[in-house]
């Protein structure tokens, strides 16, 4: 694929040129006559978007454009014998008096339709009427130019962006081709006599994704993403990211003339009419990004970059994005990432559990191991070929009471691998700027059994190490990713576990985990008959939805002590009534450096790794997705395959 000067020749699809254009006359595009004559002879495909949009003009500025731009296009497919897929937004909503920009349409598919019967230049009219932006399923933007206003906003910044960074709407190659796609398919056949109507109908957003994501690798996301991407700086340079802004300024019209409907969700007939809320909202701070990028020095040096699977916005599935890694500096190091494991505090971030820690993109992934690629001059413990891991913090001050104690997740100059705008092991290279959070891993652990440890492993094992001794009966409570590395620990350190459930199905693995007993809480009976039989209750599980802790504080000893890891909302506790028994309610948060070396240790002399379902890192959002479901008592980890 080469781009120049506002024409694309995307030779790759079924072998044929096509010129992607608003009105090929205008002297904006800097198309010189030779070049137009060699356009002629090339030009197999003619996409015409239509020159300007604008809700608010008056036809009779707007036919210059508009209409004069399609008779320029038409004029141009007949010089060259293409087709000609002329792109149309102007149907109007029910009940609705068409304005002069849908005015302009109308007249240029009656031209369309003159062109075509008249004189014989095939001519295809593609309605856009309610291809949407929003991600959301089945969700209809009104009267949404969107498309149009990208590919009228490309050609006259002679961009045409195929960026690999981030896509929102389409980069205009993706979006010619599906046009040309769709008319050769014949899913939009020529314009019939039958003015205002092409047969197919309208389309949908989520059926051109379909159709065009067969043949190009194409990530929705919603524009609210797609600003974020832009606004971190995940763009290739900061020009092109200016012309991005620019496109999104061309927007801006629109938006100022739809902005009611926007807001207003309503329903009308047939057509839903509303537009993801998030969108209007991304779409103004979009507009705000220019004079952040203007106070940025365009000359600062290029940082080096990878690629990473990215949640652009909150709640929002992966994609793949470039992100810039930070400096290597006399404590960094590199990791080529070869395995990461997805732990729930992952989609907490991605889920927006986590609040601002979250920074979008939010490249996620805290439990990796990777081999050494570069470190700085001051690391020796590592070198460039060898294994480590790296877990849920990447730096601490090593100079406060917490670090020197050996208890670095207490440190107030903690920094954690993939929050507050760090960028994690979902990724296919890693920096962190501490190398002494990088491990070593011991030579008889598998990469992929071993990357749970180092966020999940670590975070049970540490409260069962200070919390229990050999021979106490300890409960694990919830049964996925931390809870069944808690109980092979528990196992392992000697003591008796009861594995305690909300889900039946997970009894058998729960006894091969190593736990002798398994209580299903929401059995009552069951629950009864265990009252007063733990010493220690691990609680892993993790939700937001209120949970009643009262019946798993019964099942505790005198003294027993009930521990929480996981995340969950805010508890209540009869402590009134635990005073009889002197029972304790706990808490924990990972680890610190002492207890990762000495849980890898442990894992290598007793041969313990984590149960896991490997898939390749780009299907992601299927283990995320997976997780979510919380069936399965073992751990999602990603192998790089970017
Ligand atoms: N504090 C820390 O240092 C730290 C470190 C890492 C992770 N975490 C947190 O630990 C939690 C668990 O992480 P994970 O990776 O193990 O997640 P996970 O694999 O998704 O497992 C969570 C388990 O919680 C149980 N559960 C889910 N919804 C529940 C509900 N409404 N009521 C009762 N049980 C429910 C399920 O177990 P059953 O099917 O067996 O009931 C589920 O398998 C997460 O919140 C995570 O953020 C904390
Ligand atoms: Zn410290
Ligand atoms: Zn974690």
């Amino acid at each position: 694929m080469s781009s120049r000067r506002g024409i694309s020749f995307g030779d790759g699809y079924s072998k044929k040129v096509i010129l992607v254009c608003g009105d090929v006359a205008k002297p904006l595009l800097g198309i010189s006559s030779s070049e137009y004559e060699f356009l002629v002879s090339r030009v197999d495909v003619v996409v015409n978007a239509g020159a300007e949009v604008n809700m608010l003009k008056a036809y009779s500025a707007l036919a210059a454009v508009n209409v004069g731009g399609t008779v320029n296009a038409l004029e141009f497919a007949a010089r060259a014998c293409a087709k000609h897929v002329f792109t149309s937004t102007m149907l109007p909503l029910p009940g609705e008096e068409a304005t002069g920009y849908r005015k302009s349409k109308e007249v240029a598919e009656l031209l369309c339709l003159r062109a075509q019967t008249e004189l014989g230049v095939p001519s295809a009219v593609l309605q856009l009427g309610d291809i949407g932006i929003s991600t959301d399923e089945g969700s209809f933007a009104p009267d949404d130019d969107y498309i149009v206003i990208f590919l009228r906003a490309c050609v006259s910044l002679n961009l045409f962006p195929h960026t690999d960074w981030a896509f929102s709407v389409m980069s205009v190659n993706d979006c010619s081709i599906m046009l040309t796609k769709l008319s050769l398919e014949g899913k939009v056949e020529s314009f019939d006599g039958n003015a205002r109507e092409v047969k197919g109908k309208l389309i949908r957003f989520d059926q051109l994704y379909t159709w065009i994501s067969k043949d190009i690798p194409l990530h929705m996301c919603s524009l609210g993403g797609w600003t974020n991407a832009a606004r971190s700086g995940a763009a290739d340079g900061i020009d092109e990211l200016k012309r991005a802004l620019l496109l999104l300024e061309s927007m801006e019209v629109e938006l100022a003339a739809e902005g009611m409907r926007l807001e207003s969700g309503e329903k009308s007939g047939e057509i839903n009419l509303c537009v993801d809320e998030r969108w209007g909202q991304s779409l103004s701070n979009a507009l705000q990004l220019e004079s952040l990028l203007i106070n940025r020095d365009s000359t600062t040096k290029r940082s080096a970059r990878t690629v990473a699977y990215a949640a652009l916005s909150q709640g929002e599935n992966l994609v793949p994005i470039n992100i810039s890694l930070q400096d290597m500096t006399s404590t960094s190091i590199e990791i080529k990432v070869t395995h990461c494991g997805l732990c729930g505090s992952d989609d907490h971030l991605i889920s927006g559990d986590y609040g601002d820690y979250a920074v979008w993109p939010q490249v996620c992934g805290h439990e990796i191991v990777g081999i050494v690629t570069q470190v700085g001059n001051a690391v020796t413990h590592l070198k460039p070929g060898q294994r480590c891991g790296v877990g849920w913090q990447c730096s601490s001050c090593h100079d406060c009471e917490w670090c020197l104690r050996g208890n670095e997740q207490l440190c107030g100059e903690v920094v954690c691998t993939c929050c507050e705008g760090n960028r994690g092991g979902f990724a296919n290279l890693v920096r962190i700027k501490d190398a002494s959070f990088a491990f070593n891993i011991p030579k008889n652990l598998d990469s992929a059994e071993v990357a749970p440890l180092l966020c999940g492993g670590q975070t049970v094992w540490t409260p069962l190490k200070e919390q229990t001794k050999p021979g106490d009966r300890v409960g694990i409570l919830g049964l996925g990713g931390l809870g069944h590395m808690a109980i092979k620990f528990a196992k392992a350190m000697g003591c008796e576990v009861t594995a305690i459930s909300s889900s039946e199905s997970k009894k058998r693995k729960s006894i091969e985990h190593g736990a002798r007993h398994y209580v299903l809480h929401t059995d009552r009976d069951a629950m009864a008959r265990r009252k007063g039989s733990l010493d220690f209750i691990l609680v892993t599980i993790a939700t937001n939805q209120r949970v009643d802790f009262e019946k798993f504080f019964h099942l505790l000893r005198p003294r027993g002590t009930i521990c929480f890891v996981g995340m969950c909302p805010p508890i209540t506790a009869d402590v009134f009534s635990m005073g009889f028994t002197m029972c304790n309610i706990t808490t924990s948060n990972t680890g610190g450096r002492k207890d990762m070396i000495e849980m890898l240790d442990f894992c290598s002399r007793n041969g313990i790794g984590a149960s896991v379902k490997k898939r390749p890192l780009s299907k992601i959002n299927d283990a995320i997705a997976e997780m979510r479901r919380g069936e399965s008592s073992i751990r999602h980890v990603l192998v790089n395959d970017i």
